[in-house]
């Protein structure tokens, strides 16, 4: 509640006791008494004032005591001051809670500034990072992790890539990095000790590669039997005779799944692509021709050329992965559909492999998920027609290794296009290839 009317009624206090003291006298020296009482008024205000000021000033701040509407002020200025310090000091306590929490993080954080300067930094990123708080706050994180993966990681400002990375102080180490913004152009480096998890993973591969190197023999072996069987269809007797198509068809769809599985294996072991030049058009030609073999017929296929550049890549895995698209394709297409193939110029820069079909289309739940291992929308139809779901697993792959992304459009019952995009750095544009 507001005093405002107390001054008001010690002016007119002291008016009225001039009036009193001067009743009878001359007007004059009323008016004297009233401004004498009214500067010794302003002395007691001005006095307080530089009580407050002096209180203000000092650290400790002892209680203050005063009356009238000054009393009044100075307990609501005690009391909000206090309220402000209690919840000061609350703040730096849950401050300092989160900041000791994060310190015994067992994932490395650093702070960086706007400049990539070390801001903070807790013990996990001391031991996993080879950052010291002592020595390396305010230095650039860069001049301190001279990795030529990291700087290029760090300098693209690519918030979705996680970079896996050796680890600077203990080289059995894998650590996964990433980036999390903060407010005011700050980020967060998050580094997490991922050894064990790549172990696993490595396990995992061999594990893959080496049985499926293993089957591969012994299903070769089979399939050679199987077909020297079926030359001989009169050495054998006719229930046996009858089995021998489906004992090859499934011995074939094993020799497929065992390729495709050591391709992929192939593919993770090497972290690189062996470049070439790859001559793209004549290669869609082969894409076209090869589609046509096995379409037999019963699809209308088109070749659309709209440039001649060629690319820097790999030429086989460019191949088996673009062969994928075109065989689904042809695969998941009625008769009597039409098949395009395109290589052109992208609006967005780089060049584009595309391919369109006026198929069964999928629907838009499932598109996600099609280039994970064994991914199909429809087991027993892709079953019925040789397929293992591992085709876009490997084309997911093999773009990856050239930078390049799979973008997928498809309309239930209208059909689907699969496009690979391939970056400008990777293209040769046409005026350059002689
Ligand atoms: N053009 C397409 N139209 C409709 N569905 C498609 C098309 N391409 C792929 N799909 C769906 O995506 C699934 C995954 O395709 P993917 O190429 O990975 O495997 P697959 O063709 O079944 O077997 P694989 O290619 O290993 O022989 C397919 O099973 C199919 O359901
Ligand atoms: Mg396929």
């Amino acid at each position: 509640m507001s005093f405002w009317w107390r001054p008001l009624f010690f002016v007119l206090g002291i008016g009225l006791a001039a009036l009193i003291a001067t009743a009878g006298k001359s007007v004059g020296s009323g008016w004297m008494l009233f401004a004498a009482g009214l500067v010794i008024y302003l002395i007691y205000h001005l006095r307080q004032l530089s009580r407050l000021s002096a209180w203000l000033d000092s650290n400790d701040r002892p209680p203050l005591s005063g009356d009238g509407v000054w009393g009044d002020a100075f307990y609501r200025l005690e009391k909000l001051l206090r309220e402000r310090r209690g919840l000061q000091r609350k703040t730096a306590a849950d401050l300092e809670q989160m900041l000791e929490a994060t310190r015994s993080l067992p994932d490395g954080v650093v702070i960086l500034d706007q400049e990539n300067r070390i801001v903070w930094l807790n013990d996990a990123a001391q031991r996993l990072l080879g950052l010291s708080s002592k020595r390396d706050l305010g230095q650039f994180v860069l001049y301190l992790l001279r990795n030529s993966r990291f700087v290029e990681w760090l300098m693209s400002e690519d918030l979705a890539r996680t970079l896996t990375l050796e680890s600077p102080t203990a080289r059995e180490h894998t650590l996964s990095l990433q980036i999390v913004p903060l407010p005011r152009r700050q980020k967060m480096l998050v580094a997490r000790d991922i050894t064990e998890l790549a172990r696993v993973e490595a396990m995992r591969r061999d594990f893959v590669a080496n049985v499926s190197h293993e089957l591969r023999t012994p299903i070769t072996v089979i399939l050679g039997f199987l077909e020297a069987f079926e030359d001989m269809p009169d050495a054998h007797p006719g229930e046996f005779r009858k089995h021998i198509p489906l004992m090859r068809e499934q011995s074939d769809r094993i020799r497929r799944l065992v390729d495709d599985l050591l391709a992929l294996a192939k593919l993770e072991s090497e972290p690189e692509t062996r470049d070439e030049t790859v001559d793209m058009p004549a290669l869609a030609r082969r894409l076209a021709d090869e589609a046509e073999t096995l379409s037999q017929g019963r699809h209308q296929i088109k070749l659309d050329l709209d440039c001649q550049a060629r690319l820097i890549g790999n030429s086989q895995e460019l191949y088996s992965a673009l062969a994928n698209l075109v065989t689904n394709a042809v695969r998941y297409t009625p008769a009597g559909g039409r098949i395009g193939i395109r290589w052109n110029m992208s609006e967005y820069g780089g060049a584009s492999f595309s391919v369109t079909d006026t198929g069964e289309g999928i629907e838009a739940q499932h598109i996600p998920r099609l280039t994970e291992r064994f991914y199909r929308v429809d087991r027993g139809r892709s079953r019925a027609t040789g397929g293992t779901g591992l085709g876009l697993a490997i084309v997911k792959h093999v773009l990856q290794r050239h930078q390049a992304r799979l973008k997928v459009d498809s309309t239930v019952g209208k059909g689907s296009t699969f496009t690979a995009l391939f970056p400008n750095e990777r293209v040769i544009p046409a005026e350059t290839v002689a």
